[in-house]
C-alpha cells in the first residue's frame, strides 16, 4: 500500500544487484511512495541486463560508481543533483563485501590485503560518501542517510568474520557522521541491523542457512524479510522521523532482546536427549 511518504523526494539508491539485493526492494517502494532517485552500483559489479530493468520499471537513471573512489562519489553526486533537479533528501547505502569471506579465511588468520579491501568497501565507503555529501552541501535540510549493518557489530557470530569489524566501524561512522549532519542542516543518520536475509552478499558467509533458520527460531516475530526492511528504511527517509538520529535500529524480529525461545529450546533439549541415548548403547 503507498502513502505518498516520498512525494517530492530525491535520493540516491546504492546496492540494487539483483531482485533479492535490499537495495532493489527499496527502489521498487520509494517509487511506489512517490521518491525520484538516482541508482548506482560498482561498475565491475553491476548486471547491468538487471539494473536496467529496476531503472526502467521505476523511471530511474543508472550512474555507476566504486564506492571506495571519491572521484567516482563526486560525479555520482554532481550528476544526481543535475537529473534530479535539486538536493537529495535521502542517500542509502547498501553496500557490503569482503574478500577474506568470500576466499574462505578464517578470522583467525585473515589476509590483510583483503582485509584492508573489505573495509573499504564496506565501511569507510560510508564515510567517504557522506564526506562528500557534506562538503558539497548536497543534502535538503532534515534529509536521512541510512547505511545496513549486522547485530556481529555487538555480539560474537564465528562465521561473519571480519564482516563483524567491518559493521562495528560502519555504526561508528554512522553516530560520529550523524552528529556533524545534526549540527549542520538537520539531516539524521542511521544504520538499520537487519535480520539475515537471502541475497547474494547474505549467502556469501559460510553456513549461512544455519545463521537464517537460527535467527528465525529466536526471533519471536520471526526473521525480517528484504521488503519489510525496505518497508522501515522508507520511514526512515519519511518526515516522520524527523529526530531519530546517530541510532542503530535493530530490524530483526526480536531476535536482538532474546536471550532463548521456547523453540529453540525444545530442539536443544530434544537433541541433547538424543546424543544421551546414544551414550547409553
Ligand atoms: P547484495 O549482494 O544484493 O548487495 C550488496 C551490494 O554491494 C551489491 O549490489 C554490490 O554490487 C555492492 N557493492 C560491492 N562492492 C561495491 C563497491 N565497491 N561500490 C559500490 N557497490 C558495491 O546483498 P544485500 O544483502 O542486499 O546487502 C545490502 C547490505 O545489507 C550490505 O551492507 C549487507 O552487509 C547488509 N546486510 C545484509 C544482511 C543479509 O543477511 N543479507 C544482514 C544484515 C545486513
Amino acid at each position: 500500500m503507498a502513502y505518498n511518504l516520498l512525494k517530492g523526494k530525491r535520493g540516491i539508491i546504492f546496492g540494487a544487484l539483483d531482485h533479492n539485493s535490499i537495495a532493489w526492494k527499496v527502489a521498487e517502494k520509494a517509487h511506489e511512495e512517490g521518491a525520484k532517485f538516482v541508482l548506482t552500483n560498482a561498475p565491475v559489479a553491476m548486471r547491468m541486463g538487471e539494473i536496467k530493468e529496476l531503472a526502467e520499471k521505476t523511471g530511474s537513471e543508472i550512474i555507476p560508481a566504486d564506492a571506495t573512489s571519491l572521484k567516482d562519489l563526486e560525479n555520482l553526486i554532481d550528476k544526481a543533483q543535475e537529473i534530479l533537479g535539486g538536493k537529495l533528501d535521502f542517500v542509502l547505502h547498501s553496500i557490503g563485501m569482503s574478500v577474506n569471506v568470500r576466499k574462505g579465511r578464517p578470522y583467525t588468520n585473515l589476509n590483510y590485503d583483503w582485509l584492508t579491501k573489505g573495509w573499504d568497501v564496506s565501511a569507510v565507503s560510508f564515510h567517504k560518501l557522506m564526506n562528500l555529501l557534506y562538503n558539497k552541501d548536497a543534502m535538503n535540510d532534515h534529509g536521512s542517510i541510512v547505511a545496513y549493518s549486522y547485530i556481529a557489530a555487538q555480539r560474537v557470530f564465528p562465521d561473519y568474520n571480519d564482516m563483524a569489524d567491518n559493521k562495528a566501524y560502519l555504526e561508528a561512522i554512522a553516530r560520529n557522521f550523524g552528529y556533524f549532519f545534526a549540527k549542520k542542516n538537520g539531516v539524521r543518520v542511521n544504520t538499520i541491523s537487519q535480520s539475515p536475509t537471502p541475497t547474494t552478499a547474505g549467502k556469501g558467509v559460510k553456513s549461512f542457512e544455519g545463521f537464517l533458520k537460527y535467527a528465525e527460531l529466536m526471533s519471536p516475530l520471526g526473521n525480517a524479510t528484504a521488503e519489510e526492511c525496505a518497508d522501515y528504511t522508507l520511514t526512515l527517509f519519511s518526515d516522520l522521523t524527523r529526530k531519530v538520529t546517530m541510532q542503530n535500529l535493530f530490524h530483526d524480529g526480536g531476535f536482538s532482546s532474546t536471550g532463548v525461545s521456547m523453540e529453540m529450546m525444545d530442539l536443544f533439549m530434544k537433541n541433547l536427549d538424543e546424543k544421551e541415548e546414544e551414550g547409553k548403547k
